[in-house]
């Protein structure tokens, strides 16, 4: 059985009722991007809320940490992780909490316990030394040599500035094959650490006051990667059975072997991963220019950029090959990787053709700059031609830069960045439809269907149905709805009537400006309404649609020949997508 089933299972065994991992972007915390511990979603709990499924808790945790992307493409580091987690919600404490981990770790995971070290909280003015704790564990037959006493830098714990925290206690694992040492020295790097268990006792504001929390918890987080690395008896992660098919699987496609360029290999590995998982997220993030899909654009324009330094083709399906092998590794635990497979791979796919596109260029563009370079420095008007040019994102030019020593001006070119965003708000009023492709004709008829289609499905489906999102090519039309069910063919077939009624209606399209207010009191649709400039354009075809946008459209709904819907599928958790064309 593999770790996270025995997980769960022992912790199952001990009266602790399994949650659902929760989804990779937070649902109700906007203070971070990505969940960066099991704890993030329990916050509300950890604080004194009653969770439903009581006070003993166990979970594997998708997690994301991308705070430290420089470090990706070493041994131990990576961009997703799973966190195994067990929480006492005011049931136990330290004493149970600790006889848990250790009757795990010894006697379901067989580790002999001389290979087992801990720190505890040394304390300070106004919480004690934690002698609760480095007792539990020596009443386990763990020597007093095998416990340190560490300051609130190592053992006092908090995801960020604020929230629930608390001393805590570290379980370390000697990895090594030397002799273990009698004393336990954490300074020493063959002591790896597996498990931390959080005494959450109180909570510090963001003024920086600290108060007890109404009930005493434990909050524990051990990463699942690591610690099969450590049962393994590998010191490189990727190696270990969580990672060693995919290694092959890029090694496959590459020129390269790992042991010629581990790097290169860890870090398409790593990222394509975290890109699978947040593609699949139901929160329906895509690659974009800003917040996780930023992140994600960047971790898939990454591994592109690495993929080309192994040889790989990155015109054949390495992407789709690997994404998938990723998939079917994890869907027993994640549903979601099914469900949204569709919707993971053609992400994957659009991001790579789009970047592929301009990367061959970029890299050009990006030699021919630095070979000019004397002084050491890339200017900002030179990284800002590279982002909007070639599309590579800042952080991408900087690594490219620090191979060849060169140091980027990031904060001119933030600054640019900035001014241009200004610049291309006010030159597009209105322009924020997202997906508009080109102002060709064929899309300019698309773009009216758009606004058809969003009409007929709100009095086809009903009027909930929202606008989430469209793409535009000259050969079809995506668009994605806010709808709790997969259409049914009579639906389908009554929308797609109503729109072709309307093209032969030949209704006239007509536009006028007005201010945002006016619009929304009017009752036009929109999308995202904080995007939009203080007057606005609103289309309207005869009384079918009236919707905010920046245009352009057709002058007649008789340009557009015969709508036909081709395909109507899930995007994401309560989105569905139809794809249509004109013929
Ligand atoms: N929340 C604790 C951690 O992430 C368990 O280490």
């Amino acid at each position: 059985m593999n770790l996270k089933d025995l997980y769960i299972n022992y912790f199952i065994s001990k009266g602790h009722k399994q949650i659902p991992s929760a989804p990779v972007v937070p649902e109700n915390d906007s203070s971070v991007l990505f969940n960066t511990a099991g704890m993030q979603p329990l916050i509300p709990y950890l604080m004194g809320q009653t969770h439903p499924y009581g006070t003993r808790l166990c979970d594997y945790q998708k997690c994301i940490r991308t705070n430290d992307l420089d470090s990706i493409g070493d041994k131990t580091h990576h961009t997703f992780f799973e966190m195994l987690g067990n929480w006492s919600l005011g049931d136990y404490f330290k004493e149970e909490s600790i006889a848990y981990s250790f009757e795990f770790l010894t006697s379901v995971l067989n580790i002999p316990i001389e290979k087992l070290a801990m720190t505890v909280y040394e304390g300070d003015a106004s919480i004690p030394r934690d002698e609760v704790s480095a007792n539990a564990w020596m009443s386990h037959g763990v020597k007093k040599e095998r416990i340190a006493y560490l300051d609130a830098s190592n053992n006092f714990w908090i995801a960020g500035e604020s929230g629930p925290c608390g001393g805590d206690t570290e379980i370390f694992y000697w990895r090594s094959d030397d002799p273990v040492p009698e004393k336990f020295d954490p300074e020493d790097e063959r002591w790896v650490e597996i498990w931390n268990n959080v005494f959450m006792e109180y909570y510090k504001a963001p003024d920086g006051s600290v108060s007890v929390l109404p009930k005493k918890n434990v909050d524990t987080g051990m990463g699942l990667e690591r610690v099969v690395a450590v049962l393994e008896g590998v010191d490189d992660n990727y190696l270990s059975s969580v990672w060693i098919d995919v290694i092959k699987k890029i090694e496959s496609f590459a020129t390269l072997t790992y042991s010629e360029n581990p790097k290169s290999i860890r870090i398409i590995a790593d990222h394509i991963r975290t890109a699978v998982f947040i593609l699949a997220d139901h929160s329906g993030i895509k690659p974009s220019n800003t917040d996780q899909g930023y992140i994600l654009r960047r971790l898939i324009r990454r591994a592109i950029r690495h993929a080309k330094k192994l040889g790989i083709d990155i015109n054949s399906s390495w992407e789709q090959e690997i994404a998938l092998m990723i998939i079917d590794k994890y869907a027993k635990y994640y549903s979601e990787l099914t469900e949204n497979k569709a919707v993971v791979l053609e992400n994957l796919q659009v991001e790579k053709v789009k970047f592929n596109r301009t990367l061959e260029k970029g890299l050009r563009e990006f030699e021919k700059i630095t070979n000019n370079i004397t002084d050491g420095n890339l200017n900002r008007d030179l990284a800002f031609k590279l982002y909007d040019t070639y599309g590579f994102p800042i952080e991408l030019t900087e690594e490219l830069a620090r191979e060849k020593g060169i140091v980027v001006d990031v904060a001119g070119f933030k600054e640019k960045f900035k001014a241009h965003q200004e610049l291309s708000r006010t030159a597009s009023q209105g322009k924020f439809k997202g997906g508009l492709a080109g102002n060709g004709e064929i899309e300019t008829k698309y773009h009216t269907a758009t606004h058809l289609l969003n009409a007929a499905l709100k009095q086809v489906v009903g009027p909930d149905v929202h606008q989430k999102g469209s793409n535009i090519t000259d050969e079809r039309m995506r668009f994605d709805f806010s709808c709790d069910h997969k259409l049914t063919d009579e639906e389908k077939i009554a929308v797609e009537n109503l729109v072709n009624q309307w093209i032969k209606d030949e209704i006239e399209v007509t536009k006028k400006k007005m201010s945002k207010e006016d619009a929304l009191k009017s009752g036009a649709e929109c999308m995202f309404i904080e995007k939009y400039p203080d007057v606005v354009t609103v289309y309207s075809v005869g009384d079918v649609s009236h919707e905010l946008c920046g245009g352009p459209h057709v002058n007649n709904t008789r340009e557009l020949g015969t709508f036909k819907i081709k395909k109507e599928e899930a995007s994401s958790a309560g989105v569905r997508r139809i794809k249509a064309v004109l013929e």
